[in-house]
This record gives structure tokens, sequence and C-alpha cells, in this order.
């Protein structure tokens, strides 16, 4: 008996909680284990007195819990609740406190219990709720779709820009067990594509067409994530606006390379049809002049000076002609116009840098390339040149040019300085220069691809497929 007695002290001066017994009428503790003084901070005596407990619970709580204990004690029933405290220092304290109702052989009421200091818990929970609180409002109100996977990569959950976008309603997709994806991709390989995708889950940004309930096509962007327990989420928007304004100003620009280009073989025309002409015949006149017998010394000096910078001056206008639009181009073909173009810049712009103009696959000059596809490599050439000139510092620039039945490849090369070509292209369009962009857009209008990679020299490579028919 003396064993067990101090065996069930040894238990309740260990335990992390407060072992307690009371009056069942007036709720007077009539022991409290020592652990209260630790957990709460009021010295044993005081919990001794009269309304002890109604006096140091939190007044949020106070009634209620009262309420609660007397109702079960009259009905004779062992009960728990959870409420809180204050400790002497003025800290809260949650409590999860477990009752036993016991009666007396002489009929009188009395409670004991324990009470287990919970506020760690509760903090934790506390916690949780915030930060739940704090994703279901980013979830709800965010402008951005995000779904809930599970495991079989049936929707789960969506949100509310996913429902105002898409048109179904979370309880509509439910229904359905979250299979739409053969409504919103109807195209089995477009289809193939977002399960595939679904099924990688490895968060890169991808772009869908993807077809909404009321029937319409838009643009969308997703990246996927896999959660620990096999589900995922994803996260998309709607990107049909932005791709129409990149398509907008694509269009805007492609205008524009189209006016400049009829603006340059208009002045073109004009420069070697008519000040072509009255500079030969004023040339000629210039000659014929030179050649009268018995003029005086100083005007055959002055003559000769002048029939010099009168040819001077034709070959520029030749080669600005050239520059601007080169008939070449119209009459001879690509090839024939870049190797003059060649041999002519190098003379006219650039004497340091020596240009090498190969070709292959030209041998026959009936056969012509389609006439918007030599003028997009006309202008590349043109604009590589002169950036080569301004920016690289190169000594030899290579031409390439060659063409098979199926394409029309020019790759030009430099040896110079290079530069940061991913920082350049992902920089924003407005704040860009035009050479490049325009090479780009040119060879994209003629459905071709541009390829730029710089280092040590830079290099771009322009294919473009030739349709056979
Ligand atoms: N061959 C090259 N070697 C070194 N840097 C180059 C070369 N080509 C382009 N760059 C770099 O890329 C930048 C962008 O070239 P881009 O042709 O777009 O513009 P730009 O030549 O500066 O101006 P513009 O709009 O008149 O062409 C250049 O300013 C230069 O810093
Ligand atoms: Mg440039």
């Amino acid at each position: 008996m003396q064993q067990t007695a101090a065996l069930y002290s040894k238990l309740v001066t260990s335990l992390d909680g407060i072992v307690w017994e009371a009056d069942g009428d007036t709720f007077q503790f009539t022991f409290v284990s020592p652990q209260a003084e630790r957990i709460l901070g009021y010295p044993l005596r005081d919990w001794l007195q009269p309304n002890f407990w109604r006096d140091h619970t939190h007044p949020d709580d106070t009634d209620w819990c009262a309420a609660f204990c007397l109702d079960c004690t009259k009905r004779r029933q062992d009960h728990e609740f959870e409420y809180r405290m204050i400790a002497a220092d003025g800290r809260v304290v949650w409590l999860h406190d477990i009752v036993s109702v016991k009666i007396e052989p002489g009929g009188a009421v009395y409670l004991s219990g324990i009470m287990l200091d919970i506020t760690k818990r509760k903090r934790a929970e506390e916690e949780l709720r915030q930060k739940s609180e704090i994703l279901q409002k980013i979830f709800d109100h965010i402008p951005v779709m995000v779904t809930f996977r599970g495991e079989d990569g049936h929707i789960k959950l969506v949100n509310r820009e996913w429902e105002r976008i898409f048109g179904w309603t979370l309880s509509e997709l439910q229904e359905r067990n979250g299979d739409i994806l053969n409504d919103v991709y109807p195209d089995p390989i477009n289809r193939r594509r977002a399960q595939d995708i679904i099924a990688a889950a490895d968060l890169q940004w991808r772009t869908f067409k993807a077809k909404v309930r009321d029937g319409r096509i838009i643009d969308s962007s997703w990246a996927v994530a896999r959660l620990s327990d096999g589900t995922s989420v994803s996260i998309g928007q709607d990107i049909s606006e932005r791709t129409r304004a990149e398509e907008e100003r694509r269009r805007l620009l492609q205008r524009l390379i189209t006016a400049q280009e009829d603006e340059r073989r208009h002045l073109s025309r004009e420069l070697h049809d008519n000040l072509g002409q009255y500079l030969s015949a004023l040339l000629l006149g210039l000659e014929s002049l030179a050649r009268l017998q018995d003029l005086p010394p100083a005007a055959v000096k002055k003559l000769s000076y002048l029939i010099e910078t009168t040819k001077q001056f034709e070959l520029d206008v030749h080669s600005l002609a050239l520059e601007l639009r080169p008939t070449t181009l119209d009459d001879l073909g690509l090839e024939a116009s870049l190797s003059g173009f060649a041999r002519e810049w190098a003379r006219r712009h650039d004497q340091r840098i020596k240009v090498v103009f190969n070709s292959s696959g030209f041998a026959n000059p009936e056969k012509r390339l389609p006439f918007d596809i030599e003028v997009a490599i006309y202008r590349v050439v043109q604009e590589a040149l002169t950036n080569a000139s301004r920016h690289s510092n190169a000594q030899i620039v290579s031409i390439i040019l060659e063409r098979d039945d199926t394409q029309v490849r020019v790759t030009i090369e430099d040896d110079g300085v290079g530069f940061d070509v991913e920082k350049m292209m992902s920089s924003p369009v407005e704040n860009r220069r035009l050479g490049l962009l325009s090479m780009q857009e040119r060879v994209q209008m003629v459905g071709g691809e541009f390829k730029i990679d710089s280092g040590a020299g830079t290099t771009i490579v322009v294919t473009i497929p030739l349709d056979k028919s």
C-alpha cells in the first residue's frame, strides 16, 4: 500500500501537467501537484484559496468553462476541454483539462483531473492556421490560375481565377471527376503534350492554346510543380492579350520593314536613273572639253581635276544606290549582288576590314531565289557588315552563301571582340537597338531561322527553307 502511494506520488510529480482535486460544489482545489507552480507561476497555497480557478482563467473562457463544468458535474459525467489561464507573469497558458467526477460514499461530489500544458501545440496550430489563411487568400484572389491535381493527374481543386477564365466551376469539374483534358485540348497532339508536361512537373513555363468552355481558344502559359506526395500544383496565366500585343508589334515592324524597302528601292532608282544619268552626261561633257586643242594649261589642270571629282562622285552615287537597293539584286540575283556588295563595301566603308565572300550552289543564274528571300539575306549581310565595322574591331569578315534544293543559308563571321548575346537578346524590346531585331524579323518574315553566337568573334547563321514548288 505504501509502495503504491509512493509510485502514485512519483507519477504525479513527474508528469508534465498539473494533477488536481477539487470540491464538486465550489470548484475549490483541495490538492494540486507541484508542477502547478512551475507552469503558471503561483505558489501552491494560492491554488487552494476559494475562487482561484475562476479568478485566473482567461476572461473569454471563464463563463463557458464554468457552465460546461457545472453541467457535466451535475450529470456526473467525466469530461475534458481546452481553455486558457493567465500565468503569474501575465502569459497566456493553454491547458487541456481532463476531469473525472467522483461521488463519495456519503454523497459528496468531488472532482479530480489533470491539466496538460498545450501552449506550444496551440501556438503551432495558430501559426499553421495563419499560414493556411494567407495561402487561401492568395489562392482566392491572385489573378493567376492555380489547379491542384491528384496522383491520377485529374484536377481536384481550382481557384476562382481558373473558374473565371475557363468557365467551369469547381463543382462541375468534380462531377466530371476532374478530367477535362479532352475539352481543353481537343487536338490529340496538343493534349499529349499537356499530359507529358503534367507528368514531368518540371516547373518550366510553357505556352498552350487551350479551349475554354464557351469555345474560345486562349493562349495560356503554365508551369507544373510536383508535391512530395506525388500530387501536383499547376500555375497558369491567360496570355492572350500579351500574345495579341506581340503579334501587333510584329505586324507593325513588318509593315515598317516593307515600307522602308519600298522607299529604298525608290530612292535607289532615282539615284541610279536620274542622278547617275546626269553625272554620266556631265563626265562625257567634261571629257570632250578636255580634248579641245589649245586650252590654257590652267584650264587643262582644272578640267582634269573636275573629271576626277566627277568620276569619284559617280562611284559614290553608284555605291550609295547599291546600298539602298542594288539594281543588281533585281537584275542579277543574290549571289552576284552580294559578291559585288562585299567588294564595294570594303572599299567604301572600312579599309581596315578584309571581306571574304564564298558561295556554292549558284552555278545556274537562271535559278533565281524568291525575291523576298533575296532581299532578306541581302539586308542581313548588310547589317552584319555594318555591325562588324562599328562594334567588333575585326580584321576579317567572312560571308558564306550556300544553297541547295531545300534551303539557302548565309553565314557571316567576324574575328572581333564579340558581345553578350544572351543579355542583348533578353533585354526588353523597347530598350533595344534595331539592327539585330530587324535582321531577326526579316528572317522570320520569310520563314527562316536566325542564329547568333558570340564569344571570340561573332557568327550569324541564317537558314531559310525553300518551298520546292
Ligand atoms: N559583330 C559584332 N561584334 C561585337 N558586338 C556586336 C556585333 N554585332 C552587334 N554587336 C553588339 O550588339 C549591339 C546591338 O546591335 P544592333 O545592330 O541591334 O544595334 P546597333 O548596331 O547598336 O544599332 P543599330 O540599330 O543602328 O543597328 C551593338 O550595340 C553591339 O554592342
Ligand atoms: Mg547595328
